[in-house]
């Protein structure tokens, strides 16, 4: 498998001056867009729609970002006809001018990249560092699935005298990308252009929070070229548009990325066989984390205090490779809570968009509610660490760290996606192992340690798709740190990693007598 020599997009360099003012600028000129409506693209052509929402600044959601137009049932049965009917001339088309589609993409995203990391922030809240190295991200996925592609439509053969073995592959057919508000650009690319380039017709349903920026990928792909139909943006209501396609017997392949909750009853709908369906459904599925960070008596606790933070608080815990859980062995275990609860105190929360902010707010009304339900249950569960105020508009949430939590509290065992870590006291390092174990989820987990027994274990023994081993656990890079987990973090192979797009295919084989 090669792609070493893969190169990154490269992150904005912020710690200059001319990049910080570049910034305002775009901030500027972007607000001047605000409140505009973006429609479904159905065959080439944006509908007018009955419903529409607004899409809100977290930081201040008197700030609508955009109103954006939801589908109805009877467009989602027009888009799905419409990519039915572009499916042959696309499985056709030869997969280099498939992955020449994806690099214009990457290409216009490069020169739109301060625009797109604005609308990032404002739409989903996330700091502009973190929405810079996410356009990186979205840029990554479309250079390295086209690389990807090419690579694979070489095929194999198997020839021996007398007999030629041909081994290749083809498209699956309708794809449909139901993508999260997390990283509204990066990974609705990732799993839109992966269906894409492997010459599947894609329906990209975004979720409903961070529909605009999914808007700014669709006019993207169609600015680089994507036929009408193969690629169509189909905002809409989970329940109602996610589902019908979901369920619809010309559904192929459903890439899914966000909770557990619904991506076990989308796993669960595309098994059922519907009249008329020929095929059985393919379900790719990156679902959440209850990730573990465990910090040894030999950690380097100035590495271990600022990675933990890190990555426990960055865009607000709302990450699934977030770190949820601090495993800390006894004879550091007070010095550690004094120095996470020191670190914590000094983090900026503020508006997403202000430069010195390092916590924002979280995605909405919603999820703010849910975190503070869980910050409650944690009072009665464990005692509270450090605990900061944040400012009142916008929906944003006090980060807290309990210490002393049970492993089995309701703390350390369920998904909270917001800025909560709890921390966990143990004796020895099988006991931090057993407890990091301890949880129906497998995606991220860090070690903080300088004995190297230990970190042989935990390669060995921590039950996660990515280890990390001195350093966060958050930030996994394309073709560098292919990304996703097991158990009940999901189904199907990494993203930006070898496997990723055969999820996409169907290998056939052919042999010939000669
Ligand atoms: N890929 C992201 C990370 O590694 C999570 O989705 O943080």
């Amino acid at each position: 498998h090669p792609s070493p020599l893969f190169a990154n997009a490269a992150d904005v360099d912020f710690s200059k001056m001319e990049h910080r003012e570049r910034s305002q600028q775009v901030f500027a000129a972007v607000r001047q867009q605000l409140g505009k409506t973006y429609l479904p693209l159905i065959n080439g052509e944006y509908v007018n729609t009955q419903q529409s929402i607004d899409s809100l600044n977290p930081s201040n959601p008197s700030e609508i970002i955009g109103k954006v137009g939801l589908l109805s049932v009877e467009q989602a049965e027009q888009a799905m006809q419409a990519a039915k009917t572009a499916f042959p001339a696309w499985k056709r088309t030869p997969a280099s001018d498939r992955a020449k589609i994806l690099r214009k993409a990457a290409d216009l995203m490069e020169q739109r990249r301060a625009e797109l990391s604005c609308w990032i922030v404002l739409e989903v809240g996330k700091p502009v560092r973190e929405a810079d190295a996410e356009v990186s991200e979205a840029i990554d996925f479309c250079r390295y699935y086209a690389d990807e592609m090419e690579r694979l439509d070489k095929g194999v053969n198997y020839d021996i005298p007398g007999e030629n073995n041909r081994y290749h592959y083809q498209p699956r057919g309708i794809a449909v990308v139901i993508s999260p508000w997390n990283f509204p650009l990066a990974i609705a690319t990732g799993m839109t252009v992966a269906a894409l380039v492997t010459g599947n017709c894609t329906l990209l349903k975004p979720a409903e929070t961070s529909s605009v920026i999914a808007a700014k990928l669709a006019e993207i792909l169609v600015d680089a070229g994507i036929p009408k139909g193969v690629f169509q943006y189909v905002p809409g209501k989970g329940s109602q548009v996610g589902a019908y396609f979901v369920n619809h017997p010309d559904t192929h392949l459903i890439a899914f990325t966000g909770s557990q909750e619904v991506g076990c009853r989308i796993y669960a709908d595309a098994a059922i066989l519907k009249p008329g369906q020929k095929h059985l459904k393919r379900v790719i599925a990156e679902m959440g984390g209850k990730n573990a960070i465990i910090v040894d008596e030999s950690a380097d606790l100035d590495q271990a205090v600022a990675g933990v933070v890190q990555s426990a608080f960055g865009y607000s815990g709302q990450k699934c490779s977030a770190c949820s859980r601090v495993i800390v062995l006894e004879p550091i275990y007070e010095t550690f809570i004094q120095r996470v609860a020191e670190a914590v105190r000094s983090l900026n929360i503020g508006a997403a968009e202000l430069p010195s902010t390092q916590v924002g707010p979280v995605i909405d009304a919603t999820a703010q509610a849910r975190i503070k339900e869980y910050i409650e249950k944690g009072r009665a569960e464990a005692e509270v660490a450090v605990e900061l105020s944040a400012p009142d508009t916008g929906y944003f949430i006090d980060p807290v760290v309990f210490s002393e939590v049970s492993p089995t509290a309701t703390i350390a065992q369920e998904e909270i996606f917001g800025p909560v870590v709890a921390v966990i006291r143990v004796k020895d390092f099988a006991e931090a192992i057993a407890v990091a174990n301890g949880t129906n989820y497998a995606l991220t987990g860090g070690i903080y340690s300088r004995t190297p027994s230990h970190i042989d274990i935990a390669q060995q023994e921590f039950e996660v798709g990515n280890l990390y081993i001195n350093r966060t656990i958050t930030g996994a890079i394309v073709a560098r740190q292919p990304f996703g987990g097991f158990k009940l973090s999901g189904v199907g192979s990494k993203a930006g990693g070898p496997d990723y797009l055969l999820q996409f295919l169907e290998p056939r084989h052919s042999t010939e007598n000669i």
